[in-house]
């Protein structure tokens, strides 16, 4: 079976010279030189000499050639491994966090002054994220190792993301103080729910009254790599972090709240007041407004970066990464047949943009039109947003609302003829990636397609959760702290 030959991906600049110029303005940006800051700016000189060297990954000959580079390579992963792995230590440290300090401490609500393990402290204590993807410049879309990673908004402070923190776990958030945002993304299950469709239990007659739990007409997607995106939503409807966080904040069927609700919650606060002020350093007289709460979280989202996985030490440059089994599942979802990668486009393994791919009706629902339904275009018709396959394998079932239960499920799905399980009766615009030969793939070939979606997990990042919250309300979504994991909800 012919499978599209992996491109190779040669920077267009000289590499030393491109890492020298990085690394002079990484120093000129640097304002403390720190032995960590050394090792980074080492592991990105190597880096971008590796990249520019074009490292051969397909399947590369055992040349003398080959052998110099591997070297290379190796090197320049065992150094990112160490930055990496310093930056998660020093983060990591019980003074890093307050959840992870003694109980009596915790309970006070430290911010943490220090950015999240990635991210660098800069002048006007904006923490500035850094990775090995910056220093790459291949045009995107083409489904590269090296591609080039879209800007993330930082330039929050290390409170502010602090801040943010509390407030995703904080059921004060909601109405009726029963329902935060980890309830629906919920850490240990990829910052998504589990769930086909996500559901809301509600009061009936205020706050005290029987529950009804409501179902949504979606899933929740995994929150993974978020801050990266453009577009949110499964059909694309919100354009910043702070503008969907409106969304489920204000939604009757989800946080159900009012701004003016929220700020008043919020100001009732002392330990709240007490942290908006240090975080956005207000005035006495100042109080808490909505607008700072949208800026906390999407602070907070920002944080939720997963760049770590065995696929991105493959893609930096350690061949050994992935079996060859998953070298050959990457090799077919990057091939031409599938296009996989032409709409799970690498590094995030999605090109933030909607596509009709004509999966089945939700089971016991109308057909949904996705941003069909928002735009008068008759091409957007059942057109979705590609979401990320980073952390796939925490995020099971797949699709808008869960059609699917597994990941050989969908990959079935997609080997199979174009629209044939779309809804009957719709005439859809199927992306024409999709329209190219079925079936292309054998049993076998889906078995290395999953075993290289699986190389896609990396929770590295994953933040602390609070153990407890400033509104003293309990903490939903689990209780990961010290390495233990509990689970309640
Ligand atoms: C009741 C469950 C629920 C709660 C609570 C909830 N969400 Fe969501 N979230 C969802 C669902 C479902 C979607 C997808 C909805 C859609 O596309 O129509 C979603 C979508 C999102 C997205 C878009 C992701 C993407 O890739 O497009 C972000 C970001 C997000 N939620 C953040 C939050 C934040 C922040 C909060 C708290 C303020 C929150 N959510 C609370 C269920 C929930
Ligand atoms: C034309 C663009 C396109 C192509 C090509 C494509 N996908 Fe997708 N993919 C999407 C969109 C859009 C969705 C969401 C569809 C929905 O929910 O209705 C999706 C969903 C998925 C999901 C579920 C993700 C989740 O969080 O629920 C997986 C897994 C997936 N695709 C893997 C693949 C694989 C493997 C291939 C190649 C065999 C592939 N995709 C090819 C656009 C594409």
């Amino acid at each position: 079976m012919p499978i599209a030959e992996v491109r190779r991906v040669r920077s267009t600049r000289a590499g030393v010279a491109r890492g020298a110029g990085v690394l002079s303005r990484l120093s000129l940006m640097n304002q403390r030189i720190t032995p960590l800051g050394l090792i980074r700016w080492a592991a990105a000189l190597v880096g971008t000499a590796i990249e520019s060297s074009g490292a051969p990954f397909a399947h590369p000959s055992r040349s003398r050639q080959f052998r110099i580079r591997r070297f290379v390579a190796e090197l320049s992963v065992t150094i990112a491994a160490i930055a990496t792995t310093t930056n998660l230590l020093s983060a990591s440290s019980p003074s890093a966090k307050p959840s992870l300090q003694s109980p009596a401490q915790s309970v006070d609500f430290q911010l943490s002054a220090r950015c999240p393990p990635s991210f660098e402290l800069m002048e006007g204590n904006a923490c500035q994220f850094r990775s090995l993807y910056q220093l790459y410049n291949s045009p995107p879309g083409f489904g590269g190792l090296r591609a080039a990673l879209p800007s993330l908004p930082d330039g929050f402070s290390p409170q502010q993301m602090d801040l943010g923190r509390y407030l995703f776990f904080d059921p004060l958030l909601s109405a009726d103080h029963h329902l935060s945002c980890a309830h629906c993304h919920r850490p240990s299950l990829g910052f998504a729910d589990g769930r086909a469709r996500s559901v809301v239990s509600k009061g009936v007659g205020g706050r005290t009254g029987p529950r009804r739990d409501v179902l949504l007409p979606r899933s929740a997607p995994s929150l993974w790599n978020v801050g990266f995106l453009r577009n949110f939503y499964w059909d694309g409807r919100a354009h910043s972090l702070a503008e969907q966080a409106k969304g489920p904040l204000c939604g009757s069927d989800e946080m159900n709240n009012s701004p003016r609700q929220l700020e008043r919650d919020l100001n009732g606060q002392p330990t709240y007041r007490r942290m908006f002020t240090e975080a956005f350093q207000l005035q006495p007289s100042e109080e808490v407004t909505y607008t700072m709460v949208l800026q906390a979280l999407s602070a907070f989202e920002a944080t939720l970066i997963s760049l770590n996985s065995r696929y991105d030490r493959y893609a930096h440059g350690d061949d050994d990464a992935l079996t060859e089994a998953e070298k050959r599942g990457l090799n077919i979802f990057r091939g031409i047949e599938l296009g996989c990668s032409q709409c799970h486009t690498p590094p995030l393994f999605t090109n933030d943009e909607l596509e009709v791919t004509g999966v089945p009706n939700a089971r016991g629902l109308p057909f949904d039109a996705g941003a069909g339904s928002l735009a008068a275009s008759r091409a957007l018709r059942g057109a979705f947003k590609t979401p990320t396959l980073r952390n796939i394998e925490r995020t099971a079932p797949y699709m808008h609302a869960g059609q699917f239960s597994s990941l050989t499920q969908v990959v079935r799905f997609y080997n199979d003829r174009p629209g044939h399980a779309a809804p009957v009766g719709e005439h859809l615009h199927i992306d024409w990636h999709m329209a190219l030969r079925r079936p292309v793939l054998s049993e076998l070939d889906i078995n290395d397609v999953v075993a290289f979606l699986l190389t896609l997990t990396d929770e590295s990042m994953l933040p602390t959760i609070p153990l407890r919250v400033p509104s003293g309300l309990p903490v939903i979504g689990g209780a990961r702290e010290n390495g233990a994991v509990s689970d309640t909800l």
